[in-house]
């Protein structure tokens, strides 16, 4: 039986941090709330000449020097972004221009923070059909750009940052074991970005009035990722034929620590066994899980035979959970 394995990742964090106390003289906030609130302390910002493929490709960079391959043994690109270089063409084609691998397919995923995840699960089954043997999965976002720095409700939330895996196929008794998706498209409106696509097309209205930027209902938004998270772990765990005790760390998703908090209390596991990042980067879309998962194996969290849970909620709806053996 064919399976896909992750035989490598590697994460880019732009170098610049934006504080909370950096944020107070911005916005009406204070470290205190959105400490209390959300967990955060920092985020990351890109550098002006830094779009989501230049992340990208320094994650790539990290991860196939991490699976000890050579870039051309890559037969596609996938990458996750809701902040692509350009609307077309895909940031997974400047990617590969960039990383000069010539010829492969490439293309973009778009399930905002669920990005990396629906990405994963596409490699799997490309590599289970046989039709492919090498797969760049690549999570990257520059939010920092789509964020309106004068909404104090969304933008002590977003940071930039991209991480990227390697699967390969492989016989053995390991990579992804099980992977479940979900959405809900009649919730399109309490987490969107309104303007710029066919439907309001850039124009001097769209712009004075700020609709190029995230919008967030957060409560709304809050109540049904702490429920869709939960019930997407146990779905993911019982495609696996495995229980919640059998395996060592959940990656989630951190768009907030009282959500993680509660999604560990759903799941009945101890914090412990939750990976937590948030404090440093804040919430960085598709690309938090693929950081997630890179720093989780880089510090030792995580190691070969241990099964791990992946978990992600975001706009679209969207959510889903994979789990892996390493
Ligand atoms: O990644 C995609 C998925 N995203 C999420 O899952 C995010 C889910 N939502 C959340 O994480 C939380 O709802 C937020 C962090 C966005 C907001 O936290 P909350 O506890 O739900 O706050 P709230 O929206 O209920 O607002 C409580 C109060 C309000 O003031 P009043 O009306 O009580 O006077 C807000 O105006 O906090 C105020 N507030 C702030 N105060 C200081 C909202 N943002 C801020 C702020 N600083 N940055």
């Amino acid at each position: 039986m064919i399976r896909a394995e992750i035989i490598g990742t590697g994460s880019y964090i732009p170098e610049k941090t934006l504080t909370n106390k950096d944020l107070e003289k911005m916005v009406d906030t204070s470290d205190n709330w959105i400490t209390k609130r959300t967990g955060i302390k920092e985020r990351h910002i890109a550098a002006g000449d830094q779009a989501s493929s230049d992340l990208a490709v320094e994650a790539a960079k990290k991860a196939i020097a991490d699976a000890g391959i050579d870039k051309d043994e890559i037969d596609i690109i996938i990458c996750a972004t809701i902040t692509p270089d350009m609307v077309f063409p895909a940031t997974a084609c400047q990617t590969q221009k960039k990383l000069e691998i010539k010829d492969v397919a490439a293309f973009d995923v778009e399930a905002a923070c669920t990005g990396f995840l629906t990405a994963l699960a596409i490699a799997d089954s490309m590599i289970v059909s046989g039709n492919f043997n090498k797969v760049l999965v690549v999570a990257s976002e520059v939010l920092s750009r789509i964020t309106d720095w004068d909404d104090r409700q969304t933008c002590v939330l977003f940071g930039d940052g991209a991480g990227a895996a390697i699967l390969s196929a492989t016989d053995e008794d390991r990579g992804i074991m099980s992977s479940y998706l979900g959405a809900d498209g009649n919730y399109d409106n309490i987490l969107h970005l309104p303007a710029g696509g066919s439907k309001l097309p850039a124009s001097q209205e769209t712009v004075k009035e700020g609709l190029h930027y995230m919008k967030m209902e957060g409560r709304e938004t809050f109540k049904i990722a702490v429920k869709k998270m939960a019930q997407s772990v146990r779905i993911a765990l019982k495609k696996a034929g495995l229980t919640i005790d059998e395996i060592k760390m959940v990656i989630p998703h951190q768009a907030n620590m009282r959500i993680i908090k509660a999604l560990a209390k759903r799941l009945k596991i101890d914090i412990e066994k939750v990976f937590v990042n948030i404090q440093d980067y804040g919430n960085m879309s598709a690309a938090t899980t693929a950081v997630g998962l890179d720093e989780a194996l880089r510090g030792g969290n995580i190691s070969e035979g241990d099964i791990i849970q992946l978990v992600a909620f975001g706009g679209g709806l969207t959510w889903g959970s994979i789990t892996v053996k390493i």
